[in-house]
């Protein structure tokens, strides 16, 4: 048997949501179910998916891993297409501290908040960064991740913002999750250069983006344009630099403030626009136009106790939405998909079929990645998912509780459930 050649049959629904490209608006509704559906991989890409008994005519079983999932949903990978998973220390006093009211940008203001984790970044080395970073990624695979992207951004100079990439090009090799890195040096402005943004942009510019490019750390460029952080102006200086040297653009905008990042986003060509949780009307039907996926993070929108981006008003716009976790120490720390999806179908009215194609197809268009992974299709990675329930309808319902039985990443089992209680 080759490594990598896998049968998964018997399926009761396979829910394959099918296709190469983001779905926009309405489109986000057809999963191209297939009701006792088999999926076969062979060296870890898929070869053939349909119902089990056309699928298995084809093959001799004996050459493959065979998994049965009758009673069973199988789904592509989930696809995290936003997280900040590279990062020393932590802070839960700065939760505590927002539980009693403090905001965000309070804590911000104070020099908590992402300066806060760049000083333990900076403090990390590379290989806890990496250690850390493993223990991160096998949580995700619990819940039903195969690929993650993963942003650098807790350093702001030169040594650090380079250490987080390269702990995330190692991780991407010695770990089974593939990371899709991207470029955050604009996430915060370190304290040298309160006042003088301009000038931290032209030091990103100069002497550090060049060198990202040149190895090839990174494949998006990212920038945190909010008010008190980066301007529009300073973001699209970045921005179109990054552009202009080939690179894939993302943004953090309109998080807190209308500051018209979803506009600028649009402008650019970027490839996904994030949070915009105050985008304005114009921004979200100026995005659904030049195909920016919109990648809404329900989670920080929960744990900051703001409103929630308006993902019905987007995908009734004709918008590509994907939902991620942001998973990261400050705003967000959770990896948690179940969250993601509770809270994307009970708080933002969004359909169950809508959820599952933000977080598979409609995520890997986030990252540039549809045609390669996000959907059940021949030629596609073997990212493959089997869920305990017959019916995809259980992963909302289940609420909070994740309903993932096995991984299989490029046609190998990567988790198993089941071996959690062996020696019960
Ligand atoms: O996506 N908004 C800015 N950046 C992160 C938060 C990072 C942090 O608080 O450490 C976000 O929410
Ligand atoms: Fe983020």
């Amino acid at each position: 048997m080759k490594k990598g050649n896998v049968i998964i049959k018997n399926a009761t629904e396979l829910v394959t949501c099918k296709g190469f490209k983001a779905k926009k608006g309405n489109e986000m509704n057809e999963l191209h179910i297939i009701n006792d559906g088999a999926v076969i991989i062979e060296e870890g890409i898929i070869k053939a998916v349909g119902t089990t008994e056309e699928v298995l005519k084809k093959v001799n079983e004996k050459n493959y891993e065979v998994f049965d999932a009758s009673g069973k949903t199988v789904m592509p990978g989930f696809v995290d297409s936003h997280t900040h998973l590279v990062f020393g220390g932590y802070r839960a006093e700065e939760f505590s501290w927002r539980l009693r009211g403090d905001s965000y940008m309070d804590i911000m203001k104070r020099g908590g908040g992402i300066i806060n984790s760049v000083r333990g970044t900076m403090e990390a080395t590379k290989d806890e960064l990496i250690e850390l970073g493993k223990k991160r990624l096998n949580s995700m695979i619990s819940f039903g991740v195969t690929t993650v992207e993963g942003k650098s951004g807790y350093g702001l100079d030169y040594e650090t913002e380079i250490k987080q990439l390269e702990a995330m090009e190692e991780l991407d090799k010695i770990h089974p999750l593939d990371i899709v890195k991207t470029f955050l040096g604009a996430h915060a402005v370190p304290k040298e250069y309160k006042g003088k943004e301009d000038e931290f942009i032209d030091f990103i510019i100069e002497k550090v983006l060049p060198v990202v490019k040149e190895r090839n750390l990174a494949e998006f460029c990212d920038i945190f344009c909010e008010q008190n952080v980066f301007s529009v102006e300073q973001s699209r200086k970045l921005l179109s630099t990054a552009k202009g040297m080939g690179m894939k653009l993302k943004l953090h905008a309109d998080e807190i403030v209308r500051l018209g990042g979803a506009e600028l986003a649009a402008e650019l060509g970027a490839t996904s626009a994030d949070h915009l949780l105050q985008a304005s009307d114009e921004g979200i039907k100026a995005m659904a136009e030049k195909d920016v996926v919109a990648t809404l993070l329900p989670g920080t929108a929960f744990s900051l106790k703001e409103e929630f981006a308006r993902g019905r008003f987007m995908i009734d716009n004709g918008c590509a939405v994907a939902l991620a976790t942001d998973f990261n120490p400050g705003s967000c720390f959770t990896e948690s998909i179940p969250l993601i999806i509770s809270l994307a179908t009970l708080h933002m009215n969004m359909t169950p079929e809508e959820t599952i194609t933000a977080l598979t197809i409609n995520g890997a268009a986030a990252i540039d990645r549809a045609d390669q992974i996000g959907s059940i299709d021949v030629g596609k990675k073997g990212d493959v998912v089997i869920h305990e329930f017959p019916s995809y309808k259980f992963l909302p319902y289940h609420i909070g509780v994740s309903t993932v039985e096995t991984v299989i990443k490029n046609g190998i089992m990567i988790y198993d459930k089941s071996r959690a209680f062996e020696n019960i």
